[in-house]
């Protein structure tokens, strides 16, 4: 038996394409309606399109993440809809494309903060009023596995991504009194757009090679993780940073 998300709203940012796709597939299937977001006008039609095939509401929206007061009107249209955001899933992200620590320039910088660490800050501040009046929210950010043990290629993606745990952390604190639980999951390597680039397949044979569980993520491996945490079967489940990753992490790859 798979855990119910009956009833629940849910909006997912970055759900044009890879895992945030994955994330409204699995929650429509699982009976959520949905708000998605995303930049990419044709992916988010894609998965609103298959999200809908479950039988839902699914309500999509294309906007830049990291423009805060567009992306809270439009949140706030959404949810005056749907009449309510039981669910957040800050998925939207950017690759930190494999640049050397000198390499990063303050533009790459600025960037990956302002769509990973600022989209999420600010869009939860957008929704976090509802949750409270209702006094009842789940927030699930994205981090990465590369923010509990960095990596060598990437420090701007690293830093952001780290930035989100403390966050999760201090949000799953503030806002426990109103039954709002804060949660982040960290993904592995997970094969989509965002990492295909630049991979042949002999070096995504050696990648797989040194995980543990040897094989990469499923498609949906990232998806049951969120989705259980915005279930109440994890209603006793706060400031939690959860890695996905086939093992990598015991063998600090
Ligand atoms: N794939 C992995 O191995 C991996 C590992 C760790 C963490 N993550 C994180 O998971 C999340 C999803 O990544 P993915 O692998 O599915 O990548 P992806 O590139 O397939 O998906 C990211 C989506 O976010 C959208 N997006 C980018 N900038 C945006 C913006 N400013 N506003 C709105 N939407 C925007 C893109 O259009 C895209 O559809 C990201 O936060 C990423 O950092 C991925």
């Amino acid at each position: 038996m798979s855990v119910s998300l009956d009833g629940r709203v849910a909006l997912i940012t970055g759900a044009g394409s890879g895992i945030g796709r994955s994330h409204a597939v699995l929650m429509a299937e699982r009976g959520a309606d949905l708000i998605v977001n995303d930049l990419n006008s044709e992916g988010l039609a894609e998965t609103a399109e298959c999200a809908a095939s479950s039988g839902g509401k699914v309500i999509q929206f294309v906007h830049d993440v990291s423009d805060v007061a567009g992306m809270a009107r439009k949140t706030q249209a959404a949810e005056v809809e749907l009449g309510k955001i039981d669910i957040l899933v800050n998925n939207a992200g950017v690759s930190g494309e494999r640049l050397a620590f000198e390499d990063v320039t303050e533009y790459a910088y600025d960037r990956m903060v302002d769509i990973n660490l600022k989209g999420s800050f600010f869009l939860t501040q957008a929704v976090v009023p509802g949750m409270k009046k209702r006094r009842y929210g789940k927030i699930i950010n994205t981090s990465s596995m590369y923010a509990l043990g960095g990596n060598n290629v990437a420090a701007h993606y690293s830093a952001a991504k780290s930035a989100l745990s403390g966050l999760t952390n201090s949000l799953a604190r503030e806002l426990a009194e109103w039954n709002i639980m804060v949660n982040a999951v960290a993904p592995g390597f997970v094969l989509t757009g965002m990492t295909s680039r630049g991979r042949d397949r002999e070096g995504l044979k050696k990648r797989v090679e040194q995980v543990p569980l040897k094989r990469m993520s499923g498609e949906f491996d990232m998806a049951y993780t969120v989705a259980f945490l915005a279930s109440d079967e994890a209603d006793f489940i706060t400031g939690q940073i959860i890695s996905p990753n086939g093992g990598e992490r015991i063998v600090g790859i």
